[in-house]
């Protein structure tokens, strides 16, 4: 048995709390008796409709790991009739990406047709670690290293550099690859923060997820997340 706003979140009707905004407002059915009450418990079996309509409770849940390419957006469908991230994975589920990478950015996005779980990850209050590979133009300065360790103020705010490290320089090509992770995830924040300090991102990958990387995953490819990585991933507050 399991509380009914988190069986609504859980297949991607709404989120939590508007799901309990939903009870109380006395929209939420439960085997065609509307129900009011947050605490209520139900089980696969119960029948649930919202403003009259069943929630189909049969959906199985997927959960996908995906190094993306360049040059592949990251939404369900595009209006530029551009490949879309869920383009690329074999499924019937109606999956979609968990949260977003820019079009020319690479590396590791998370699919998902759980909404319980997308929006658990998608809440500004989960911290989770991103990290980033950067090729920027120019040479980090001095001045450069001290404001990325006490943080970019970016449109007003202020975004914590967790940990960054060059990993590489190249003082003919006037280019540098810095890897940096951060919590934050407004959109194109990595681009943002090296804007702020006057360089221009080349090329962007994120390699980090949380505890999880791209190991054994090409471009392109993608495999299922196991059950102990969701219930983790689940756990991280
Ligand atoms: N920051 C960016 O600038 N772009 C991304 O795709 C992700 C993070």
């Amino acid at each position: 048995m399991e509380r009914l706003q988190k069986v609504i979140a859980r297949y991607g009707y709404t989120s939590r709390r508007k799901a309990e905004e939903l009870i109380k407002k006395g929209k939420v059915m439960v085997n065609a008796q509307v129900i009011t009450e947050l605490g209520t418990k139900v089980d696969d079996n119960d029948v649930i409709s919202i403003d009259s309509v069943i929630i189909n409770t049969d959906i199985k849940h997927e959960y996908y790991l995906l190094n993306k390419p360049r040059s592949v957006i990251s939404s369900v469908t595009d209006k530029e009739g551009r490949i879309t991230v869920t383009d690329l994975i074999d499924t019937e589920a109606r999956i979609y990406p968990i949260g977003r990478l820019d079009y020319d950015t690479t590396g590791l996005i998370l699919l998902t047709n759980d909404g319980e779980f997308a929006n658990h990850l998608m809440h500004p209050s989960f911290e989770v670690p991103k990290t980033y590979i950067a090729k920027i133009k120019g040479q980090l300065t001095k001045e450069d290293i001290n404001a990325l360790k006490h943080g970019v103020k970016i449109d007003n705010r202020k975004v914590k550099i967790n940990r960054f490290k060059i990993r590489k320089k190249d003082l003919e090509k006037e280019t540098c690859l810095v890897e940096i992770t951060i919590v934050e995830g407004r959109n194109h924040i990595v681009k943002k923060i090296f804007r702020e300090l006057h360089h221009d991102v080349i090329k962007l990958s994120r390699v980090g997820y949380a505890f999880l990387n791209l190991e054994g995953l090409k471009s392109g490819e993608y495999r299922k997340l196991t059950i102990k990585e969701i219930k983790k991933l689940y756990s991280i507050k």
